[in-house]
């Protein structure tokens, strides 16, 4: 596939347009390969990934219910149990991690960040060019400090969501992108 082509056509699918089979190990492993060449300042790898999959998706569902449970002491049983639901829709889960280098001399947490993000954004491109679907979502459940550490983050380490990916099931709508030039200034000196 053409590299220009994969960018200008680059896009999301909903979760719920997700399913089974998912990316295979050899997939997940080039998906992951992709995302070592993000731009990394410092050469810091400020990422790191985590797996979730059969048959540990209804454990994360009943780790994001509790979560959601006691942040929300008062919530009725049915918002709880959407919790629970809507973090096991895709088949993989790949959990994004800033794992930062505190007070680097030279590289700012926001750029140890902003690498992680492009790593993430590879995942996505890769998993596209593979053929699945895959989408980036986050919530507040995993700025949840009980869920990272029920999840082995370390204090350093900061979840920033999970690409959702598997198989394309339906029709699944796509967004037209806007012209860049208004978004688009040159500085003349
Ligand atoms: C860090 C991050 C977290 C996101 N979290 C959510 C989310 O929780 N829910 C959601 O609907 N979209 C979320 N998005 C946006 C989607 O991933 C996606 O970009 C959006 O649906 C637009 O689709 P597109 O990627 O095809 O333009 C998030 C994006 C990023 C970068």
């Amino acid at each position: 596939m053409n590299a220009l082509d994969l960018l200008f056509d680059r896009h999301s699918t909903p979760a719920k347009h997700l399913c089974a089979p998912p990316p295979d190990d050899t997939q997940l492993d080039i998906m992951l390969r992709a995302a070592m060449s993000a731009p990394d300042h410092a050469a810091l790898v400020p990422w790191r990934f985590l797996i979730v999959r059969e048959p540990a998706l209804p454990a994360l569902g009943e780790l994001w219910a509790t979560a959601y449970a006691s942040r929300h002491p008062h919530a009725e049983p049915e918002l709880v149990q959407r919790q629970r639901e809507k973090i096991q829709r895709a088949p993989l889960l790949i959990g994004i991690i800033s794992h930062l280098s505190e007070n680097h001399p030279r590289v700012p947490e926001l750029e140890q960040h902003l690498a992680v993000a492009v790593a993430a954004g590879h995942i996505l491109l890769a998993a596209q060019a593979l053929g699945y679907g895959a989408i980036w979502l986050s919530g507040e459940s995993c700025r949840d400090r009980h869920v990272s550490h029920a999840l082995g983050l370390s204090e350093n380490e900061h979840l920033l969501g999970f690409i959702n990916t598997g198989s394309i099931k339906g029709n699944p709508p796509l967004r037209t992108r806007q012209d860049p030039w208004p978004y688009t200034r040159e500085w003349m000196g």
